[in-house]
């Protein structure tokens, strides 16, 4: 017989069939005439529960089915008396896979915290809550290629190791093969990256953006989705040393454009969420966060609003409110600014543009003003910034004045001002940070626990 997934049990032209299912066992209970097991095989948040008849099986052919061990059963599926479940397994035949000795598991009992969880991030998506979290994300970065591909989009590949700083932080993760203890050193001597890997200093990529302007100025409209890495000693909640971007960059489009795009490409996505993931989201909502599916329905039904950043500061200092970190025209907004704007001040998520261009990086497109740039951050409900993004400097003169000014090395950033030299045009795009989203569809509240294996500050284990 052919396996069937417990996901599919539930289909209502199954039940009278034979079946054939293999899972991870949740729970088992009953008595000496009938014994009852919670099974889950990962495809849905929902276990079957398959019911031991103990006129035909032993107590010691059901001893090894304990909560974690791996089994293969089959029958019939019935419909259930019992309550909570609509359907459920007469076994017939039982056969083991492994064993999990319930001395040892430490996923034995039910109710272990976030934190636990973490400790034991090789194991926890046996979970309900990490099943549910990783489903969605998985589902997430399905509907992210969708909207894209929909639109005529192409999917670019940008290199992982780089020898340029996308946003200029420095906050970046060396890559070389130089003996750390023994390093080649110039007659000046400094290191001689020349005796290096690629013959030169090189790293982590904080950002594709540099390379997706690239592809943007040849294919028109192009998307990353891939790994990006800082080595900021961030330890907060919604920051992670390794985590996943998208960056559309698009010729063509001017700012506006381009906060059109972001705000029905954010939406598309949750509503992606809602539409293929209810069960694992009304999970979440039951177990954390009763107004979650309230707020994702609220983002979907309501414009975001536009507003500069000069007018945003404008409205928290009127505010009167006493934030830990004081806010006024030039300094870069906190997440507290950021929030207070969103859930307190508008009620709806927010995009800010025209940042001081201080506080933004040098490819970002120069207003007249002479001191702010094209930027647009999107901010949303319990996470602040989601998005960040720009207008692209295309002018060639004033680029480089500013990547002068900023002290760039330019010799590192010859082929990205050859878009500028050679048939430059206006060009925008910006930057979704993916387990932000994961954070915000599944009701989650650290970064930690929306990404399989966290990287962060000192934590690097699994
Ligand atoms: O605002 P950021 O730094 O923008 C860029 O990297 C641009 N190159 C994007 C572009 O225009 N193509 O990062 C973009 C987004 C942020 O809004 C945030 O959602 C996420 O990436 N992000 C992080 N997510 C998790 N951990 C971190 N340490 C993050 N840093 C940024
Ligand atoms: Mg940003």
């Amino acid at each position: 017989m052919k396996r069937t997934k417990i996901s599919d049990l539930f289909d209502p032209g199954m039940t009278g069939h034979e079946v054939d299912v293999k899972g991870w066992v949740r729970t088992r209970r009953g008595n000496k005439h009938v014994q009852f097991v919670a099974l889950n095989d990962g495809s849905t948040i929902k276990n079957i529960q398959i019911v031991f008849d103990m006129n035909t099986f032993t107590d010691e052919q059901l001893k090894p089915v304990t909560t974690g061990s791996s089994i293969h059963v089959t029958g019939k599926l019935v419909e259930s008396m019992g309550k909570g479940q609509t359907c459920e397994i007469q076994a017939d035949t039982l056969e083991i896979y492994g064993t999990a000795d319930p001395e040892t598991y430490p996923l034995q009992k039910k109710g272990h915290t976030l934190e636990f969880l973490r400790e034991k991030a090789h194991l926890r998506p046996r979970t309900n809550t990490f099943g549910a979290v990783l489903r969605v994300r998985s589902a997430l970065a399905f509907a992210i290629h969708k909207f894209f591909q929909e639109k005529g989009f192409y999917y670019l590949n940008t290199p992982l190791i780089t020898a340029s700083d996308c946003e200029g932080a420095g906050a970046m993760f060396q890559v070389t093969t130089l003996p750390l203890n023994d390093l080649p050193k110039t007659e000046e001597g400094s290191v001689d990256y020349s005796r290096d890997f690629f013959g030169k200093p090189t790293a982590l990529t904080v950002s594709g953006q540099l390379e997706g302007e690239l592809g943007a100025t040849a294919l028109g409209a192009i998307y990353t989705f891939g790994p990006t890495f800082r080595a900021e000693n961030s330890n907060t909640p919604r920051h992670l040393s390794e985590f996943w971007m998208i960056e559309p960059e698009m010729a063509f489009y001017d700012i506006s454009d381009n906060m059109d795009l972001a705000e029905e490409f954010v939406k598309y996505c949750i509503r992606y969420a809602l539409d293929n993931c209810r069960d694992d989201i009304d999970f979440l909502a039951q177990m954390y966060d009763p107004e979650l599916v309230s707020r994702l329905e609220f983002v979907l039904h309501n414009d975001f609003v536009r507003l500069t950043y000069t007018e945003g500061v404008e409205i928290l200092e009127k505010s009167g409110k006493k934030f830990e970190f004081p806010v006024s025209w030039g300094t870069d907004l906190q997440s507290e600014h950021e929030r207070y704007l969103v859930e307190e001040h508008f009620k709806k998520p927010v995009i800010l543009t025209d940042y001081p261009r201080e506080i933004k990086a040098f490819y970002m497109k120069q207003n007249d003003d002479g001191r702010t740039v094209r930027a647009m951050d999107v901010l949303f409900p319990h996470i602040g910034e989601i998005i960040g993004g720009s207008e692209r400097e295309e002018n060639y003169d004033k680029l480089m004045k500013r990547i002068d000014e900023l002290g760039i090395p330019m010799k590192d950033m010859w082929w990205y001002l050859d878009t500028r030299r050679f048939g430059t045009v206006p060009h925008s795009g910006f930057g979704l940070g993916f387990e932000r989203l994961v954070l915000f569809v599944t009701g989650m509240t650290n970064i930690r626990d929306v990404i399989p294996f966290p990287r962060t500050p000192g934590n690097a284990e699994f």
